[in-house]
């Protein structure tokens, strides 16, 4: 394939080619010009199992071949065994009710409506503001978008998007602060990513954040909603980021790892008190029409099982913790202002010399991905507001020894070679 018929691939068009992928296996990505990648960024840290898994495309073909398609509402084998696999070996216990979409945008998008569904089938319709993080990403749908504060994907929208409040990143009080400023009986919710991922590259909360915010939605009559889209299915090290502080929410919103990435799918998971009124009112939860697919849910459950049969949340947890200390010269760059992360979500956050942000519109963080990729490493741009520039590295959980050394020295090589020694 010639750069030129690449090119035309791109809804806006751009001077430059994507990448063409001819195929990928494990941690490597072939390009179609013959060179090979690491792909220390698992796509858009989804591809937790590793690529070129053949027990994942075979039960995605035998999915595909017994039941192509049927309403989300209806039971396919595959359907129920990934409710069944979810409930026994991973859902934090509460969380019991279980709904599939085809993304994480989707999946924020129905547990919004969930809540407010929630609050108004109870007889609350007045709580129907949704508190999300001043630095926080939840997806592009207009609700995803405006219970989240990435100003950059934002911008063009501000107009439109609905007025949701937002509360400081890590104090608990700012969010008690916010509660009473807008009242309390007007909040149906509050949304958090337990490590702030997109907009800041890795960021962790203070132990007791957590427990604070679970404490201050009881003591308010407000649904937690933990957003783990990049978080969930041990991302960070744990099967969901907030089994880090024993905090189980009302609502919890997964999607990339639960496939691994091999197909289109998120989920929605409440408690039963969450769907409880709803269903006494009768009120129908509609579906999208790709929501629950069979061959997306066959995906998952090959996935998980996967990840439970080759250990690889642990795995995640001891090769995270390993990769942070081979990280520490890069943590000592000059151009770096910190390295962190849990498990193997870890964050690169780039700063000038003098231990300022670049200004946004240097574009540091795309530059260095562009190089790093350039010199055969794919790490993923996070980034936004206060943070303007950071790396997210966060490779399959197979990811090897010598593959995790040539990442870190690829990085700090880009980093070096964009921002200078
Ligand atoms: C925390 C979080 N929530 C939601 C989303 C949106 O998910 P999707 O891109 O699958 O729609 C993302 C995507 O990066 C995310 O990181």
């Amino acid at each position: 394939m010639d750069d030129a018929r690449a090119a035309s691939y791109s809804f806006v068009p751009s001077a430059v080619a994507p990448p063409i992928v001819d195929r990928a296996e494990g941690c490597t990505l072939h390009l179609a010009d013959g060179r090979t990648v690491i792909d220390a960024g698992a796509g858009a840290i989804a591809v937790n199992i590793g690529h070129g898994r053949a027990e994942v495309a075979d039960a995605v073909a035998e999915a595909t071949r017994r039941v192509s398609y049927v309403l989300p509402p209806w039971v396919t084998e595959e359907r129920i065994a990934l409710v069944e696999l979810l409930r026994e070996r991973w859902l934090p216990e509460g969380l019991s009710r279980v709904g599939f979409t085809s993304g994480g945008s989707e999946s924020v998008d129905s547990a919004v409506r969930l809540a407010l569904a929630h609050h108004a089938t109870a007889g609350r319709p007045e709580r129907r503001k949704v508190i999300g993080r001043e630095a926080s990403y939840h997806g592009l749908t207009m609700t995803a978008l405006a219970v989240g504060g990435h100003r950059g994907r934002r911008a063009a929208f501000e107009h439109v998007l609905a007025d949701h409040p937002k509360m400081p990143i890590a104090d608990a009080e700012g969010l008690e602060k916010v509660l009473w400023d807008e009242g309390p009986e007007t909040v149906a919710a509050v949304i958090a990513e337990p490590v702030i991922g997109a907009t800041a590259g890795a960021v962790v909360p203070p132990d007791g954040w957590w427990a604070d915010v679970r404490a201050l939605c009881d003591q308010h009559g407000v649904l937690l909603i933990a957003d783990e889209v990049m978080t969930g299915f041990g991302r960070t090290g744990r099967r969901f980021g907030v089994d880090h502080w024993d905090v189980v929410p009302d609502l919890l919103v997964g999607g990339k790892g639960l496939s691994g990435g091999y197909a289109p799918l998120g989920g929605v998971f409440a408690t039963d008190e969450v769907v409880a009124p709803i269903a006494a009112s009768g009120e129908v939860v509609m579906f999208f029409t790709y929501s629950a697919h069979s061959a997306s849910c066959a995906a998952g459950v090959a996935a998980l099982t996967i990840l439970d049969d080759e250990d690889l949340v642990t795995a995640s947890a001891t090769k995270g913790a390993d990769l942070l200390r081979r990280l520490d010269g890069v943590a000592a760059h000059p151009h770096v202002a910190e390295v962190r992360g849990l498990g193997l979500m870890i964050g690169v956050e780039l700063q000038q010399a003098d231990g300022r942000p670049y200004p946004a519109s240097e574009g540091m963080g795309a530059r260095v991905v562009a190089e790093a990729m350039a010199r055969g490493a794919w790490v993923y741009p996070a980034g936004d507001g206060n943070v303007p520039d950071a790396l997210l590295i966060g490779p399959p959980f197979t990811i090897t020894d010598a593959e995790m050394d040539e990442v870190v020295r690829i990085v700090g090589e880009a980093i070096s070679a964009i921002c200078g020694d």
